[in-house]
């Protein structure tokens, strides 16, 4: 079976006793600024090396077990970075798709790309789309990546169009759900994340999936993001097997331990 295939929440145990692989990672690349700085190197090469490190992983998780992979590439918020920078950033999906499109559609990687279309060139959006339609049929591997994305901008966008829907008379109010709503976020059509990691040493979600991470597992690590590679996400893996995933339930031993 793909690992694509696997229902969300796979919570089988393996030999280890440890849980499966998560099927979806959400990854916020972080710490490529302290990374060029500490080279004494210009932001933007930061920036390119972690496009390296995103290929590094695309390329190790589907032999991880893991069928889903978002990134945050571009936050709503990081419009206000220095032009050049802003300009830098906008230039990456358009030399990753360039370089690895071709590669990903033979792999079968499902590409999709989440955030506002608003702000992005008339090019990228043409390529984003170009990536998305030539990858669409993919079902080995699914790499969402979050870009002009936010949290809590996907929420209002979601909202407003239900609020839409309602005064066109199409829906009424008590229609709306959890189901209903998260079937309105940008990720609709992906399972939850069952770990969010975060390399760099920050500990925030920064905006990022901000109700799909409702049971999402958080990982920490200590690695700028540029430098990450397969070793850093099997340690990632690693530590989410250690977690006890409970869904707000009790665990049957200490329902009968309670008496
Ligand atoms: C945060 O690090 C990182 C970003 C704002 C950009 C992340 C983007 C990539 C790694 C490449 C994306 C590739 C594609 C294809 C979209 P930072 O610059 O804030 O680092 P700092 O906290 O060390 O300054």
């Amino acid at each position: 079976m793909a690992a694509a295939d696997k229902p969300p929440f796979a919570g089988a145990t393996t030999t280890e006793g440890s849980h499966a692989p998560p099927l979806h990672v959400a990854v916020v690349m972080d710490g490529n600024g302290r990374w060029a700085k500490q080279r004494g190197l210009p932001r933007s090469l930061g920036h390119r090396a972690g496009v390296e490190a995103l290929k590094r992983t695309v390329s190790a998780a589907p032999g991880l077990g893991i069928g889903w992979l978002t990134v945050f590439g571009f936050s709503t918020e990081n419009w206000s970075r220095p032009a050049a920078e802003v300009a830098e950033l906008m230039a990456l999906p358009k030399r990753y798709f360039e370089s690895d499109i071709g590669r990903l559609e033979r792999e079968g990687v499902r590409v999709r790309v989440i955030g506002r279309r608003e702000g992005l060139s008339t090019e990228l959006v043409r390529l984003v789309d170009d990536a998305q339609a030539r990858t669409d049929h993919n079902r080995i591997f699914n790499l969402n990546i979050a870009f002009n994305y936010g949290g809590q901008a996907d929420i209002s966008d979601a909202a407003r169009r239900f609020a839409e829907e309602v005064a066109a008379g199409r829906k009424a109010p008590g229609d709306l759900d959890e189901a209903m709503f998260g079937g309105l976020l940008a990720t609709a059509g992906s399972p939850p994340p069952d770990v969010i990691v975060r390399p760099s040493g920050e500990q925030r979600l920064s905006n990022f999936l901000l109700w799909e991470a409702a049971y999402a597992e958080l990982v920490f690590q200590d690695v700028l993001w540029p430098d990450y590679g397969e070793e850093h996400l099997k340690a990632a893996l690693a530590e989410f097997a250690k977690r006890d995933r409970r869904y707000g339930a009790v665990v049957a031993d200490d329902i009968l331990a309670a008496g």
